[in-house]
């Protein structure tokens, strides 16, 4: 019986990740669930962002997923660990693979990071680029205001261009800077403003082709693999309200989604 892929964001920035994980893994069947009610995450204490990803957690288990993706970087940082140590199933999140594309991408080892308050805070992305290459420098900024102005539905105007403007500009004088990471899964929606912003010189990272690519060689190993050739149907879920999530998730995907419910985690 075919098993799905769980994946878990505290809103609808997963769903960049997710329309990656459909295109590198097409046979396979993906539930997403979208914490949107309680989002941003990034601002919440770490104890408060663990009950939460937990609750996320528990409600993807009963649905038999076979593997988890943590779509979050707030809720990476302050779970994956535990996660992986806890389950008995594979367990990824996005931030080793962002480290790992910048990495690949970078000439000089400058590498920026923008993310939210709890990610930067948590200097996991710092701590990850290090351990691969000691000798990279980072810098990161937090930028509170991208998650909620993105869930809200604005992603290009004058408005999101000069909150953009305005929140990046303390990066834009570190001149030796030559890679860019977005350390929210939030922003590859509005990576055309960040790209603008930060001018053609930087390469602007976002983690999902490589979190794509590690989950597809995780399933490999553990004979995961969906082997059919019957065409899923994926499941989506929100806490929050279902029109704003299926205005972005339709700007999102190539095809409007089919199956969307509300549900309640905070019982
Ligand atoms: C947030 O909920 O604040 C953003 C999610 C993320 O960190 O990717």
């Amino acid at each position: 019986m075919r098993q799905p892929i769980g994946v878990i964001d505290s809103g609808v920035g997963g769903l960049t990740v997710a329309r990656e994980l459909m295109r590198q893994l097409p046979k396979e069947k993906f539930i997403y669930l979208g914490d949107t009610q309680r989002c941003p995450y990034g601002p919440r204490p770490k104890e408060q962002v663990k009950r939460y990803t937990w609750q996320m957690v528990h409600y993807l288990l009963e649905k038999d997923i076979k593997m988890l993706i943590v779509a979050c970087n707030t809720a990476t940082a302050y779970t994956l660990q535990e996660l992986q140590s806890t389950l008995s199933i594979p367990v990824i999140g996005v931030i080793e693979p962002g480290a790992r594309a910048a990495i690949k991408s970078s000439q000089n080892k400058q590498i920026g990071v923008i993310g939210t308050e709890g990610t930067i805070s948590s200097e996991a992305y710092p701590r990850t680029l290090k351990a691969i290459d000691h000798s990279i420098s980072v810098d990161g900024l937090a930028c509170p205001p991208f998650v909620p102005m993105i869930e809200n539905g604005i992603l290009s105007g004058n408005e999101a261009e000069k909150i953009v403007a305005e929140t990046l500009q303390p990066l834009k004088n570190k001149n030796e800077m030559d890679t860019l990471i977005l350390g929210c899964t939030h922003y590859p929606l509005i990576k055309h403003l960040v790209q603008t912003e930060m001018g053609p010189a930087i390469q602007v990272i976002s983690s999902g082709e490589e979190t794509a690519r590690e989950a597809s060689l995780i399933l490999a190993y553990h004979g995961l693999l969906e082997q059919g050739n019957i065409l899923p149907t994926h499941e989506f879920y929100t806490t929050g309200n279902m029109e704003k999530f299926r205005n972005i998730a339709n700007r999102w995907f190539e095809a409007p989604i089919q199956i969307l419910e509300r549900v309640n985690l905070d019982t």
